[in-house]
């Protein structure tokens, strides 16, 4: 698979590909003590159908602010973004958002909440009572359904917000560090789902992480952002087969090497800012 950074003369069916198109984009803040805040710089992206992207970066290089971008909460400051070839230019209603913060509406139960967005139009009540059962299931809720957010555990309501956003099924799903707060191994059980259900449908998912082996054993690329302003350092490519087993991961052909590449570049960001500690 050919790297983001391509030539202009890139093929036209390329181009018919790219379901996101992020072209030379920046975004400023105003902030009490700082005016234009720069939080990302000139960022070129392209993400196509059907492709699992990770990105990782230093806490605060902007990572959480280009999936708003993209997601339509708040307007570019310089550049556009291109969405299945229309400018975004409010909500973005097309992809499905699993915030860093889990937020569920805290008035509807777990099952009202994970079958929030499965229309009346689209889905019979038989349907949608079998599509929220399943993803109820599947994040081990099971129990829970008659729940109010209120009355859950952290990890049980991000585990919510999750398949909230998995039940409708959008083609795109941008998910902003979504198991970032859960135990181990709820993590890799909800990883390795991830992985089935995106297997299945080959939804595009654009994922953020700050697990570096979470980012290399989902994805089909990685992207490393820089210190705040944060702009795109390097994109990998994991040539890793599929389907991939979560479990043992590190036992997988071609992981080490990717795992090694990735960390071999990000671990010059982490000393940004450091230089006493920067090493070779
Ligand atoms: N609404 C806002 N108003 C002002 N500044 C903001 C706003 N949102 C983000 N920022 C600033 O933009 C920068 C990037 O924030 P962002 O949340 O995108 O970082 P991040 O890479 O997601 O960090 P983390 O890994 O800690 O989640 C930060 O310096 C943050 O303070
Ligand atoms: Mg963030």
């Amino acid at each position: 698979m050919p790297d983001i950074a391509e030539t202009p003369s890139r093929s036209a069916r390329s181009q018919a590909d790219t379901v996101i198109h992020v072209e030379n984009v920046s975004k400023f803040f105003q902030t009490p003590s700082q005016e234009n805040l720069g939080a990302l710089l000139n960022i070129d992206l392209e993400i196509r159908h059907g492709e699992f992207v990770t990105i990782v970066g230093p806490s605060g290089c902007g990572k959480s602010t280009l999936l708003k971008l993209i997601a339509g909460f708040s307007p570019v400051s310089g550049g556009r973004i291109l969405f299945q070839g229309d400018e975004v230019r409010g909500l973005n209603t097309r992809v499905g958002y699993v915030p860093q913060e889990s937020k569920l509406f805290p008035w509807l139960t777990v099952e009202e909440n994970v079958g929030f967005g499965l229309s009346p139009k689209k889905y019979s009540r038989a349907d949608r009572e079998r599509q929220v059962s399943y993803f109820i299931k599947l994040a081990g809720l099971s129990g829970f359904e008659k729940y109010y957010p209120a009355q859950l555990s952290g990890g049980m309501g991000k585990r919510a917000s999750i398949i909230r956003a998995l039940a409708y099924e959008p083609a795109v799903i941008l998910m902003d560090e979504p198991f970032g707060p859960l135990d181990a191994q709820t993590r890799m059980v909800l990883q390795d789902e991830l992985l089935k259900i995106w297997e299945q449908k080959r939804q595009t998912i654009v994922f953020v992480t700050h697990d570096l082996v979470e980012a290399v054993a989902l994805a089909d690329r990685v992207v490393v952002m820089t210190h705040r302003p944060g702009k795109i350092k390097d994109v990998i490519n994991i040539n890793m087969a599929r389907p991939r087993n979560i479990f043992e991961i590190h036992r997988q052909d071609g992981f080490d090497d990717a795992y090694g590449r990735l960390w071999n570049i990000f671990r010059h960001e982490l000393n940004i800012g450091r230089p006493s500690e920067q090493d070779s």
